[in-house]
């Protein structure tokens, strides 16, 4: 196991001297006078009660801190159901096609928007057994529940609604295998809770090695006994294989990273019924570099590889991995991009914040630029002529998250990360992961569908298999 700081363990104190130099902003903002002070107070009361006229069904939750948003919200909802009209879920679908149906072929499922849906969330966090503390967000402080009730609307399909039962039942005798960092992890977990809200014998749901969720265990098979379907974690947050350096190398470099490896789990996983891959947050240089770990291609220690290269060439070692040896006859391949993070002002070790982002922003300003090269790099080795003969088909599907996840500032949980130990000081924010029930689950629901998709499920039953991306 690597030595590196792991994406939880991300966050660092910041220097004191950058302690203090925010103090001083902050003062600086705040000093000019008392008059000031007053307006902007008489304002945030009137934005309030203008916030509690219109939305007293939505706003139960404790109301500090929402001013900044309740505008936005306002016309966020506006949007979708009108104002006023809390229980309005959906009211635009009929020009829509169901996706599942044949006519839904070809429908790009992650063009779309999210729309305000009261039915959500799809399960409570404190009925799933499954979940890190640190996703937990609501049972350990965070005020608003906003962030559970988005549900994601493709501009020309919809979606199913996700169905544990049949999904458990089409999953009969299959494995379901995520690969990847704790983003990965974050995503397996919600599954687990969709998937086990269907069953009323938690009992019957079950570690087969009687392993308890913890943060960086190698993996975690559950098994669902009803249904002998497993859903699976393998923990490979570069999904190349990090392990010791050659002999000879310079004393700095501790761990490499075989960038033409795949991790050493793979054979674990090989032959699973569905694989669900990602990777990206741990490609910089604070989990590479900085620990001691190097790129090595072939025998040869690269000692000044810039990691994009390094990230490309391990992407492509996994796409060829994919091509050559998973039997696709057997085995759907899904690999779902980058997660953005939103740090605002700042990253996780300068102080960076999400806290009291409590909706989303469909602007999505805050995302770094790095998260769209991310995802170029991804999707040029993935539509790369290099490893596939023109009649070849690629063998794995894009779970292309990313815009979608963009715009989720609000998913964050900030925070509310730390469990029973209380929140975290304000400069040490998880805006990474994200809470459940949230946004994950809308990845899963993507997943679902195109699951059945591929099992050629409609609602008639004469589906043709899939032809889309
Ligand atoms: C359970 O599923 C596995 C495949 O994952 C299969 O090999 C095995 O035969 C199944 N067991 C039963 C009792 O059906
Ligand atoms: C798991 O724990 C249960 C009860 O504690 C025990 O009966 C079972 O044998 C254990 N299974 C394994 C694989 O250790
Ligand atoms: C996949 O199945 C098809 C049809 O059953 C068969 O022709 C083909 O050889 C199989 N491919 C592999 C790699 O097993
Ligand atoms: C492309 O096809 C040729 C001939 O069928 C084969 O020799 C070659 O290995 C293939 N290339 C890849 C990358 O699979």
């Amino acid at each position: 196991m690597s030595k590196n700081p792991s994406l939880e363990e991300d966050d660092e104190a910041m220097p004191i001297s950058e302690v203090v130099k925010r103090f001083k902003r902050l003062r600086l903002v705040f000093e000019p006078s008392l008059g000031v002070l007053g307006f902007f107070l008489v304002g945030l009361c009137l934005v309030f009660s203008f916030f509690y006229l219109d939305y007293r069904t939505v706003a139960k939750t404790k109301s500090h801190g929402f001013s900044d948003q309740s505008e936005r919200f306002l016309w966020l909802k506006e949007l979708d159901a009108g104002p006023g009209d809390s229980n309005n879920n959906i009211n635009t679908d009929e020009n829509r096609v169901e996706f599942l149906e044949e006519s839904g072929n070809g429908c790009d499922v992650f063009d779309g928007r999210w729309v305000w849906d009261e039915s959500y969330p799809l399960y409570q966090s404190k009925d799933c057994a499954f979940l890190d503390e640190g996703f937990r967000c609501t049972e350990f402080g965070r005020p608003d529940y906003f962030y559970t009730k988005w549900r994601w609307q493709p501009t020309h399909c919809v979606l199913p609604r996700f169905d544990a039962k049949l999904m458990l039942e089409k999953l009969r005798n299959k494995r379901l295998v995520f690969v990847g960092d704790s983003i990965g992890r974050n995503q397996w977990e919600s599954l687990l809770c969709l998937l086990s809200s269907a069953v009323d014998n938690k009992d019957s749901i079950y570690e087969v090695n009687n392993k308890t969720i913890t943060k960086h265990m190698g993996f975690f098979v559950f098994m669902f006994q009803d249904y002998n379907c497993t859903v699976e974690y393998y923990r490979a947050p570069f999904l190349v294989l990090q392990s010791r350096p050659p002999k000879g190398s310079p004393e700095k470099v501790k761990t490499t990273l075989k960038l033409e490896t795949m991790d050493w789990s793979a054979d674990k996983w090989i032959d699973a019924d569905i694989l669900v891959f990602n990777t990206g947050h741990w490609w910089n240089y604070e989990k590479t570099i900085r620990g001691g770990c190097y790129f090595q291609v072939g025998e040869r220690v690269r000692m000044r590889m810039k990691i994009e290269h390094a990230y490309r060439r391990a992407m492509k070692t996994v796409v060829k991995w994919i091509q050559e040896e998973v039997d696709s006859n057997r085995t759907q391949v899904f690999f779902r991009t980058f997660a953005p993070v939103h740090f605002r002002g700042g990253d996780w070790r300068t102080g960076g914040t999400c806290h009291m982002e409590t909706l989303p922003d469909f602007g999505a300003s805050l995302v770094p630029l790095e998260t769209w090269e991310h995802l170029k790099l991804l999707q040029e080795v993935v539509s790369s002529p290099y490893y596939l003969n023109r009649s070849e088909t690629v063998k794995l599907k894009l779970l292309k998250i990313t815009a979608m996840a963009a715009q989720r500032n609000d998913g964050h949980p900030s925070l509310y990360y730390l469990g029973s130990a209380g929140p975290a000081p304000f400069h040490r924010e998880d805006c990474s992961h994200w809470c459940l029930p949230g946004v994950p689950d809308s990845w899963n629901e993507i997943l679902f569908a195109l699951f059945l998709k591929h099992e050629g499920y409609t609602r008639s039953n004469n589906g043709d298999p899939d032809n889309f991306t």
